[in-house]
């Protein structure tokens, strides 16, 4: 059946390594040898952080691929490469997730990403023109890839856009310029708008100042004690 309705444009944008082939004369896969596969420093240690935390190094994949995704602009084969050699994986391993996680990106793409939720919440609160102002005022910048993505869960911010992993909304197409302005000089993003910051039920999770300073040195109060003085604070008149 032919189409070309809004919905039918939306999930063709979001397909991603469903329509490859495999690759049958391929040679099996191995292991890179780490003697010919030079890993940058800071990503080798990225990947290494993220395996020490699983009690099987390779549920460290996909976190491992996203920081080799920030460092290459997408998971290039020799990003891929740079993974299985850290990790002691076969790239295909690795090809096998990056082809199935669309946040993960097998082909060339900017470095900043916008996707804009068109799923139903927001759809009902303007998401297609939403969509629409920012695929026009992104179309000749090669460094911002703009996508419809299906619920983020944020529908309470209705229409939303996750913009280099940061919510913000609700916003309206007059929106755009300003966050298209914020991404591209590297400010905090329409720091109003982010989830993060909104006030939620629970005071103890509020605060003026974002994200909340740690506390400093010896003697700073323990999570249990800092509950304690939340919780005195309360009973005050
Ligand atoms: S429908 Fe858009 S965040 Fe849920």
């Amino acid at each position: 059946m032919s189409g070309g309705g809004e919905g039918e444009k939306r999930m063709r944008a979001g397909q991603g390594g469903w329509d490859r082939p495999a690759e049958r004369e391929k040679r099996g896969a191995s292991i890179p040898d780490p003697a010919s596969t030079p890993v940058p420093a800071a990503l080798r240690e990225r990947i290494e952080s993220a395996m020490a935390l699983y009690p099987d190094a390779r549920s460290a994949a996909i976190p491992a691929l996203h920081a080799a995704q920030e460092v290459h602009g997408w998971c290039s084969p020799e990003a891929i490469a740079q993974v299985a050699c850290v990790m002691a994986v076969t790239p295909a391993y690795l090809d096998s997730l990056a082809t199935f996680y669309d946040m993960l990106e097998t082909a060339p793409a900017g470095r900043h990403s916008v996707y804009v939720c068109t799923n139903i919440s927001c759809s009902l609160r303007g998401a297609d023109e939403l969509l629409a102002a920012v695929e026009e005022a992104a179309a000749a910048d090669p460094d911002v890839r703009v996508r419809s993505f299906e619920c983020l869960g944020a529908c309470d911010i209705a229409p939303m856009a996750s913009v280099d992993g940061v919510y913000v909304g609700p916003l309206t197409p007059q929106d755009v310029p300003e966050l298209l302005a914020d991404l591209r000089a590297g400010r905090a993003i329409m720091p109003e708008r982010q989830l993060a910051r909104r006030l939620v039920a629970d005071q103890r999770a509020n605060s003026r100042e974002f994200p909340p300073p740690p506390p400093q040195g010896e003697g700073a109060p323990t999570s249990a004690e800092r509950d304690g003085a939340h919780a005195s604070e309360e009973r005050q008149p």
